[in-house]
């Protein structure tokens, strides 16, 4: 298949791209290049690389796709409190918009990086899709607010589909390091010990960033009234863990010893997912990670690229840092969450 991989030089894009291009399919990226250099070991090429706002996309843009991925957002609760509005523009505007300009252009499949932070405070039995959204923060609040909108623009010619991902953990050429595993794993790393915020009890949903990869691949090739206008949970029921058990499972990997921050307690988020429906209806997805590999992994890869203190706390890898960098550089609009225009 042809098709438009948007946010593509992002954590999960920098995984997912190579992943299609095994696959067969060809692909183009669309991202405004928010991490740019941001760079963790080579990145992705021999692809054509668009830049610009999905927010600016028309349906001339997209003709010619057979489906369009769509990654582009404000990816977590941080940068979602520093300015909801613009939260909300980006990420269910904009994703509403890809999705009409898509749908004009003729595209018939979009599949939308929707999270599990969806269902929010959920209680405490493991939530299937069908569960109400409760989302606790605007990023929450806005994957529901996208998908509201793009379910309505279903119909016989066009097939949107949401992957509730799980928090992703894992290597990535654009690494992250403000997500659970990841963070934990670095400070290990960086501070030789795995530094616990809270008191660890709260439980999480985790996926590793190639098992999202393999879910968008499976979804894009699944039958068509499969995945039409249907919701899967992204995710493996054995990685729904409390967060003490990963901080455990850093320390062995790692040897480093677990601390707990000063004052630290229980947290808000405190989930359970259940992933029993992509298993079900897509036999092809087949999800090859987990935590403690994905942990070695980490490992080895800040051993090998030479993980600083200096880049795992700040802009290249700390996602709201880098916002604020681009901000004080004058390079980005905070309240409209807009690159400026090169001076
Ligand atoms: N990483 C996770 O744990 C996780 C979990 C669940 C869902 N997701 C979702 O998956 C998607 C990808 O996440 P990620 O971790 O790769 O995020 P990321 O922040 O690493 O990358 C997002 C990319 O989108 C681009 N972007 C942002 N706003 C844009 C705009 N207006 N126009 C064009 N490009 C824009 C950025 O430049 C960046 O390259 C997001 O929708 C996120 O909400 C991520």
């Amino acid at each position: 298949m042809r098709v438009l991989v948007d946010g593509d030089r992002g954590y999960v894009g920098a995984v997912l791209v190579p992943y299609l291009q095994a696959q067969g399919h060809e692909v183009v990226g669309l991202d405004i290049g928010w991490y740019d250099g941001c760079d963790f070991g080579p990145q992705p090429e021999d692809y054509e690389q668009r830049t610009g706002d999905i927010r600016d996309v028309r349906p001339d843009d997209l003709g010619g796709f057979d489906a369009v991925i769509h990654l582009a957002a404000i990816s977590n609760d941080p940068i979602g409190h520093l300015h909801p509005e613009a939260t909300y523009s980006v990420n269910a505007h904009g994703a509403v918009q890809m999705a009409k300009a898509a749908k004009a252009a003729g595209v018939t499949r979009f599949l939308f990086s929707s999270s599990c932070s969806l269902y929010g405070a959920a209680g405490d039995s493991a939530v299937a899709e069908s569960a109400a959204f409760n989302p606790v923060t605007p990023y929450g609040e806005s994957k529901a607010m996208a998908e509201a909108g793009l379910t309505a623009l279903a119909d016989d010619d066009f097939s949107p589909t949401y992957l509730r991902n799980a928090t992703a953990y894992g290597s990535s050429p654009r690494f992250r390091a403000d997500i659970v595993v990841n963070n934990l794993t670095g400070t290990a790393f960086t501070q030789g010990s795995v530094r616990l915020q809270s008191d660890g009890s709260p439980w999480r949903p985790l996926v590793h960033v190639e098992d999202i990869s393999r879910a968008f691949a499976a979804l894009l090739e699944a039958p068509r009234e499969v995945v039409h206008d249907q919701a899967f949970n992204v995710g493996r029921d054995e990685d729904v863990v409390q967060i003490r058990t990963i901080a455990e499972q850093v320390s062995e990997i790692t040897g480093a010893p677990v601390t707990f921050a000063a004052g630290a307690g229980p947290d808000a988020r405190n989930y359970q997912v259940d992933f029993t429906k992509i298993g079900r209806l897509i036999p092809a997805f087949s999800p090859g990670w987990t935590i403690p590999r994905g942990i070695e992994e980490i490992w080895k890869d800040a051993h090998d690229r030479g993980l600083t203190t200096e880049d795992f706390e700040g802009p290249r890898y700390v996602r709201l840092q880098r916002i604020q960098h681009l901000a004080r550089q004058g390079r980005l609009d905070l309240a409209e969450l807009r690159m400026r225009p090169a001076a």
